[in-house]
């Protein structure tokens, strides 16, 4: 695998590329809202490309608003008052930059990867100390622009091995609709608590209604609880599917993934019960498969799931110090993920962004 990184400063190509950090470092030392993606079908597809320009102009309304030193830094946070409010402005703004950015630094990046290898595209945008006067009189607060360019070899869906193994270890995330670098630094406080061979950490409040995972989002499908038969819906083929998908609500503080999205629109499409609700591990006894979703795995089958037996004093402890419940899913991925899988593969074609549209 190369290890090309590259990295754009508002649409300047930084040299030289043998000094780009990896995408982890570089968030760490950056604030912002940003938004990873990678590409498909050999370098030639963008996945899901104007749903995370979207999220991003969103991120970056939501921190301008409610947490400017997430986007702009501490030492710049202080003049809030010429925040423009709407995710359609700050679009108008980021967007063509962006844009310029991918045009220069896809055509030489593309030139580095190998065949199996896609390209991981993180933008980041950071308030700086600048102000700018727009064309109606408004004076905005001046953003920078970065995209960060890696490569990556997606794990291959369907494959038992290739199962994740996630613990449940910590509280759920501040400002959880913004997707904002500084959730990459507090993160890590969290990795005490990562028992070996964990690939994916889980974020609950309780111990028991689990939200997300710390970088993607987490759904099991559960048999239906006879206790919420009442709110039971009309559609005869839900009635009759025993099953039904369910994810925490934005509401209660997770982030709106991309991938999140579509297995939604995806469950609504093909008919299968969906439920928003946070999956309980009180009845984990009705799940019968679990998966997580981020734009990079997009759709990954999980093998364990881990949660502490006492969620007393947690964060004061290390993984040795805890006793931890375990239930596996042992058949790799089951046939509602499989499905749920194959549709948002196929939407990825229908609506991934050509990479030769940004010639
Ligand atoms: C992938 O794309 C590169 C050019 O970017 C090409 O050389 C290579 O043959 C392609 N691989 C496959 C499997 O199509
Ligand atoms: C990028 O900008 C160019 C030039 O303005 C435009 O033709 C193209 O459609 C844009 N591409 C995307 C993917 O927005």
């Amino acid at each position: 695998m190369s290890n090309c990184r590259f990295l754009v400063i508002n649409g300047i190509i930084s040299q030289p590329s043998s000094e780009v950090p990896q995408i982890s470092s570089f968030l760490e030392t950056h604030s912002g809202a940003y938004t990873t993606t990678r590409t498909h079908n050999n370098g030639t597809c963008v996945m899901f490309w104007e749903r995370h320009l979207h999220r991003l102009a969103e991120s970056v309304r939501i921190l301008a608003e409610s947490k400017p030193d997430f986007l702009f830094g501490l030492e710049n946070s202080r003049v809030s008052s010429s925040f423009s409010s709407s995710s359609l402005s700050w679009e108008s703004v980021i967007n063509p930059l962006v844009n310029d950015s991918l045009r220069k630094v896809l055509p030489v990046s593309l030139k580095e990867k190998s065949s199996e290898e896609e390209l991981v595209i993180t933008t980041l945008v950071t308030g700086n100390s600048r102000n700018f006067e727009r064309e109606d009189g408004k004076i905005l607060k001046d953003v920078d622009v970065f995209v960060h360019v890696s490569v990556y070899v997606p794990p291959v869906f369907g494959v038992r091995e290739n199962g994740a193994h996630l613990a449940v270890v910590g509280h759920g995330r501040d400002v959880a609709r913004a997707k904002f670098s500084k959730w990459v630094r507090i993160r890590k406080n969290l990795e005490k608590l990562r028992p070996p061979l964990a690939t994916e950490l889980l974020l609950s409040d309780d111990g028991d209604q689990i939200l997300e995972g710390s970088v993607t989002n987490f759904f099991i499908v559960s048999q239906k609880d006879s206790s919420n038969t009442l709110e039971e819906n009309h559609f005869d083929l839900k009635r009759e599917c025993p099953y039904e998908v369910q994810t925490a609500p934005l509401a209660d503080g997770v982030l709106p993934g991309i991938i999140r999205q579509l297995v939604i629109e995806v469950c609504f499409s093909r008919g299968i019960p969906f439920r928003e609700v946070a999956p309980q591990w009180s009845k984990r006894e009705l799940w019968h498969e679990a998966f997580i979703t981020n734009s990079l795995r997009l759709v990954q089958h999980v093998e364990t799931i881990r949660v502490p037996s006492s969620w007393e004093l947690l964060e004061l402890k290390t993984w040795k110090e805890v006793n931890w419940e375990e239930t596996c899913f042992k058949e790799g991925p089951g046939i509602l993920t499989s499905e749920i899988q194959r549709e948002i593969m196929k939407r990825a074609d229908l609506e991934g962004c050509q990479v030769s549209d940004f010639a």
